[in-house]
């Protein structure tokens, strides 16, 4: 078990402008890091602060992790100016991941919006990674416009690796658009799922889960088959603060991967 105190230094090796305020930055900690997908890091500036991120490069990988991030405050604002060679530090892995030992054998339907797609791309990565261990695999994604598509290069990649991609945007002014339009629960129109034999996994906007995950509940998908990833306030990201209080449970410390049948009846759950 890794220390939980323990803060690695790593070194920032590129930066990569995904959109106008979501920026991807690949590391090279000091020495191998490990974890599982799903987890999450706090990325700490020097003198700033910390925040707490998931990776969003496959876990098979150990010698670089790459974190995509999005500028909402403070310590985010700070870690977009930052440049290759400026050291940071990340504590972690912390929480639990994604089990996917019950996810061998199974369709899955990966649903995502915004800069929710961070996560699962680490998890997408890690699946196409050993793809006989799983059945078809669903990637389904939704942005504001076409400009706030995260990733917006690699989704051909993911195709060609055997991901079948739905995308959608709630508008595009330009007609340069030519897949769906609309919130992203749109893209369920005419799809063939099996969610007998399925499991769903969500991240994203608040809003995006709740209505995400009612739709997966409407086409068949049982509470105990869909997976959300609960991306509440943070701090120790320990377990010992309550900061992410969810019910019962802590987001850091049960989390931030909950089944929803494991949430369903907490009243903040999309707060
Ligand atoms: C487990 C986990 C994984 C995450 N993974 C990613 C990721 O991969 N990429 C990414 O861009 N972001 C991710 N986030 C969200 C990220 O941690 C916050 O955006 C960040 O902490 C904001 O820090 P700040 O100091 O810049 O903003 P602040 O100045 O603290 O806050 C700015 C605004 O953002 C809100 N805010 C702060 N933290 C959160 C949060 N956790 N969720 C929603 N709103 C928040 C505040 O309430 C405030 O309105 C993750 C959060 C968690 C808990
Ligand atoms: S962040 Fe402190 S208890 Fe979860």
């Amino acid at each position: 078990m890794n220390d939980p105190y323990k803060t690695l230094k790593a070194a920032i090796i590129r930066v990569t402008d995904e959109t106008s305020n979501i920026k991807s930055f690949l590391l090279k900690p000091e020495k191998k890091f490990s974890f599982k997908t799903g987890q999450f890091v706090q990325f700490t500036v020097p003198g700033i602060g910390e925040a707490p991120f998931t990776p969003s490069s496959s876990h098979f990988e150990k010698d670089e992790i790459e974190i995509t991030i999005m500028k909402a405050g403070r310590v985010t604002s700070r870690i977009h100016e930052l440049k290759p060679k400026d050291v940071v530090g990340i504590r972690g892995p912390l929480g639990k991941g994604y089990p996917l030992e019950e996810f061998e054998g199974k369709e899955i339907l990966i649903l995502g919006g915004g800069v929710g797609m961070a996560p699962l791309r680490c998890l997408l990565l890690s699946l196409l990674e050993e793809k006989n261990k799983y059945g078809r695999i669903l990637l389904l994604y939704g942005s504001k416009t076409p400009g706030d598509i995260v990733y917006a290069g690699q989704f051909a990649d993911w195709k060609k690796r055997g991901t079948e991609i739905y995308r959608s945007v709630d508008r595009c002014d330009t007609g340069e658009w030519k897949e769906k339009k609309g919130v992203v629960t749109c893209l369920f129109e005419g799809l063939k799922l099996n969610p007998d034999n399925g499991v769903a996994v969500v991240c994203g906007p608040p809003i995006m889960m709740k209505f995400g995950t009612m739709k997966l509940l409407e086409v068949g998908y049982k509470p105990e088959s869909i997976y959300l990833s609960m991306e509440k306030n943070m701090s120790c990201g320990i377990g010992k603060c309550g900061h992410c209080a969810c019910g019962k449970y802590f987001a850091c410390k049960d989390g931030p991967v909950f089944k929803y049948s494991v949430v369903k009846d907490i009243a903040n759950i999309w707060d």
